[in-house]
């Protein structure tokens, strides 16, 4: 393994983060107001979680964010002090505020998701252009949704301009746009059974199924095909092998940032040079990790240390 001086750089694209809001109450009530129990504020988003888990896990990377308005500057505030390098694009309107509320007699999560502000074609190609530059051989990591407006296919632009910047891209992201981004033939994308099952429009019911249309995947220019599958783990399929995770046992809290601790997990190994079984076992660990905390919180460290070992990664001759 490579060590903290040589890692390679990594830039996680950020174009439509969010503020959590988490309230914790008893339960809802139609037509009556209830008190929380706790409220919380976070940083949310697809890519904001990745630089978060990111610098849990101690590795190095800038996390190119657009921010707006006033809940922008709240944003900025908290990410300041919560990622090591962030690089902002300022754009009109607000930054969208997201809601999740956890009901602690029943156990149930509600989550409503907010409207981003608008971002001109000029501002996220300026975004774009700082975000390749700083993941030129290294890693850009490419996550989520994107704002209404915005063009289907933003995802490969990023992905194309990765690739010919002599970088690697990794996409978590789905329907249109993962499709898009396909094209223009990433280095990793991370779907979750469902997300796969929706791009090749067929139920994919076993292990067999999975990897042969990882495998077509690859045919069409993807190097590596990582497909989640929640508490079964994930599958690993790269130009050379077949790999299997196992998740750990763990007591389930929230999946919240599962997925986004996943990618975090793996891209660090990697741009730390790392064996794919490695990227793919941390990615186990640290998302387990997250369905251990409530609501948006990811991993803690310590326990992706302790849930390391227990991770069971198999070569499987498929
Ligand atoms: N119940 C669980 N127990 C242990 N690990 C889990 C559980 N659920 C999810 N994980 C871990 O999280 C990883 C990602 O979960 P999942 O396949 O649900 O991804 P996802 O749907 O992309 O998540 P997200 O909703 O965060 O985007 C799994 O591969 C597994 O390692
Ligand atoms: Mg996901």
């Amino acid at each position: 393994m490579v060590d903290a001086f040589t890692q390679l750089p990594v830039a996680v694209l950020s174009l439509n983060p969010a503020v959590d809001i988490t309230y914790e109450i008893p339960k809802l009530i139609a037509d009556q107001k209830v008190h929380a129990l706790n409220s919380r504020y976070d940083p949310g988003g697809n890519g904001i979680n990745v630089g978060r888990g990111l610098k849990r896990l101690g590795v190095q990377a800038c996390t190119f964010c657009v921010v707006a308005g006033e809940i922008g500057r709240f944003l900025r505030h908290q990410l300041d002090a919560q990622l090591d390098q962030v690089s902002y694009q300022e754009v009109d309107g607000e930054t969208r505020i997201n809601g999740t509320i956890l009901e602690s007699l029943t156990g149930a999560q509600f989550e409503v998701s907010g409207v981003g502000p608008v971002v001109s074609t000029a501002q996220w190609e300026h975004l774009l252009d700082q975000f390749v530059t700083h993941c030129s051989e290294g890693l850009g990591v490419i996550t989520g949704s994107l704002q209404r407006g915005l063009p289907k296919d933003l995802y490969a632009e990023a992905v194309s301009r990765v690739r010919a910047a002599g970088g690697r891209a990794v996409v978590d992201s789905h329907d249109e746009l993962l499709r898009h981004a396909i094209e223009a033939q990433p280095f990793l994308i991370k779907p979750n059974r469902f997300e796969l099952e929706a791009l090749v429009g067929q139920p994919l019911t076993n292990q067999r199924a999975i990897v042969r249309e990882a495998r077509r995947l690859q045919e069409r220019g993807v190097t590596c095909v990582c497909v989640s599958m929640g508490a079964e783990g994930a599958l690993l399929v790269t130009s050379s092998s077949v790999l299997k995770g196992e998740a750990p046992s763990v007591p389930v809290i929230s999946t919240v940032g599962a997925g986004d601790s996943m990618v975090a997990g793996m891209v660090g190994l990697l741009a730390q040079g790392a064996s794919d079984q490695d990227a793919l076992r941390e990615g186990i660990a640290c998302s387990a990790a997250t369905v251990m905390q409530p609501g948006t919180e990811l991993f803690d460290k310590e326990t992706v240390d302790r849930l390391r070992g227990e991770v069971r990664v198999t070569l499987l001759s498929l």
